[in-house]
C-alpha cells in the first residue's frame, strides 16, 4: 500500500478544516455585539488605540480582532498601522448598532448568552434527548421565568422578530395577502409580520394572536408604526382556544416547538379558522424529504433538540400529509431565505 498518496483532495480537507472551526468567525461577531463595537462606531470612526480605550481591551490581540471584522466584511478601515481608522460598514451600521432602528443584534446577544453555551452539551442532547437549556439547569422553563419579566419579554421577542424579518420582507412580495381580505400571524409576538402584510396591502384587516403577556408588547409596537387601524392584537392560548377566524391564518416557528400530536392539532385549528378558499402558511425550516439538502433546516432540528422537550422540524411530505389529514385541498413550499421556507396549505 502507498502511504504518501492522501486519501482525499485538498478541498475535502479544507472543507473538514474549515467546519471544526466554524464557530472561531461566529465568537468573533457575537463577542462583538457584545462589547458594543459596532454601536461604539455609530457616529465616528477610531483607531486601533482609541478602540482599546474605550472597549478596555489589552492590546495583545486587539489588532487581529478588529482585523478580523474587516475581513468579515464587518468593520471598514481606512489605512494601516496605528493611524488606521475603523467604521463600520453600511451593514453593520444598519443592523449591529443598537441605537439603529434595524438593530438585529438581539438575536446574536440571545446566541451568545444561551445559544452558544447550550450547543456544549450536543453529546448530551444526542445521548438522552432531553433539552440542554436552562430547563435542566434551573429545572425551571426559561419561557415561564421569560413571561413574568416584560423587559426581557420584550427583549426576547425583538430578537426572534430579528431572525425572522427578511423572510416577513420577502414572504410578502411573493405571496399575494391582498387577495383574502383578512390575515391572523398566530403566535404573531410584537406583531412583525402583521405589520409587514398590512404596509403591503393596507385593504387587508390584520390580526397578531398571542398570549395575553404578550399583548401590551404588541400594542405598544403597533401604534409606534402607526398601524392602529391597521392591526389589531388578539390574546389566547393556541394549545386550549380556537383561532381567531381570518382569510389567510400564518404560523411562524411555531409548529416546530411543540411534539408531532400538537402540530397536527394546530394545523386542525387553523383549517377551522379559514373560510372556504382560505390558506395556511407555516414559515419555518421546512426539511427537504431527502433530508440531505436543507442543511440549515437541520441543524435547526437540532436546536430544537437542545431548546425544547418535543419539537424538531417537519419534513415538506409530513407537512402536506398534516395538511391534508386536516381537510386542505393541497400544499406547496416555497422556499425563502437561509433555510427558512413557507409552506402553503389551500383550503378548498
Ligand atoms: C418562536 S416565537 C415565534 C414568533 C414569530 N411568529 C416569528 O416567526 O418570529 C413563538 C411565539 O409563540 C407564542 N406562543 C407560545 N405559546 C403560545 C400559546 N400557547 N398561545 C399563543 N401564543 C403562544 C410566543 O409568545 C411567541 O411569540
Amino acid at each position: 500500500m502507498n502511504n504518501d498518496k492522501h486519501p482525499a483532495d485538498p478541498a475535502q480537507v479544507q472543507h473538514i478544516v474549515d467546519t471544526s472551526l466554524a464557530f472561531w468567525k461566529s465568537k468573533v461577531l457575537l463577542v462583538a455585539v457584545e462589547l458594543g463595537v459596532f454601536t461604539l462606531l455609530s457616529d465616528r470612526t477610531a483607531t486601533l488605540g482609541e478602540l482599546q480605550q474605550s472597549l478596555a481591551l489589552h492590546p495583545r490581540g486587539s489588532a487581529d480582532y478588529f482585523d478580523s471584522l474587516v475581513a468579515l466584511g464587518l468593520l471598514q478601515r481606512e489605512g494601516s498601522g496605528e493611524q488606521a481608522r475603523y467604521a463600520n460598514t453600511p451593514a453593520a451600521a444598519a443592523l449591529l448598532d443598537r441605537t439603529s432602528p434595524h438593530y438585529m443584534g438581539g438575536v446574536l446577544e440571545m446566541t451568545n448568552q444561551r445559544v452558544y453555551p447550550f450547543w456544549g452539551s450536543l453529546a448530551e442532547a444526542l445521548r438522552t434527548g432531553r433539552p440542554q437549556n436552562e430547563t435542566k439547569l434551573s429545572g425551571e422553563s426559561w419561557y415561564q421565568a421569560l413571561y413574568a419579566d416584560r423587559a426581557r419579554l420584550s427583549q426576547f421577542l425583538s430578537a426572534m422578530a430579528g431572525y425572522q424579518i427578511s423572510n416577513f420582507k420577502i414572504l410578502v412580495q411573493t405571496f399575494d395577502f391582498g387577495a383574502y381580505g383578512s390575515f391572523c400571524d398566530v403566535g404573531g409576538a410584537t406583531g412583525a409580520l402583521a405589520m409587514e402584510v398590512a404596509r403591503r396591502h393596507p385593504g387587508t384587516r390584520c390580526i397578531s394572536f398571542d398570549l395575553p403577556a404578550v399583548e401590551q408588547i404588541a400594542a405598544e409596537r403597533i401604534a409606534a408604526a402607526g398601524l392602529n387601524g391597521q392591526v389589531t392584537v388578539a390574546s389566547g392560548d393556541f394549545l386550549k382556544d380556537e383561532l381567531p377566524q381570518a382569510g389567510v391564518i400564518a404560523m411562524g416557528n411555531i409548529l416546530h416547538n411543540w411534539s408531532v400530536d400538537t402540530r397536527r392539532m394546530l394545523i386542525g385549528k387553523a383549517f377551522r379558522a379559514l373560510p372556504p378558499g382560505g390558506a395556511f402558511l407555516a414559515i419555518e425550516h421546512l426539511v427537504d424529504d431527502d433530508r440531505r439538502h436543507n442543511l440549515a433546516a437541520m441543524l435547526m432540528s437540532i436546536n430544537m433538540l437542545i431548546e425544547t422537550s418535543e419539537g424538531s422540524e417537519s419534513t415538506t411530505s409530513e407537512f402536506d400529509r398534516w395538511c391534508r389529514e386536516a381537510g386542505f385541498r393541497h400544499t406547496e413550499v416555497k422556499p425563502i431565505s437561509g433555510g427558512t421556507s413557507v409552506g402553503i396549505a389551500y383550503k378548498e
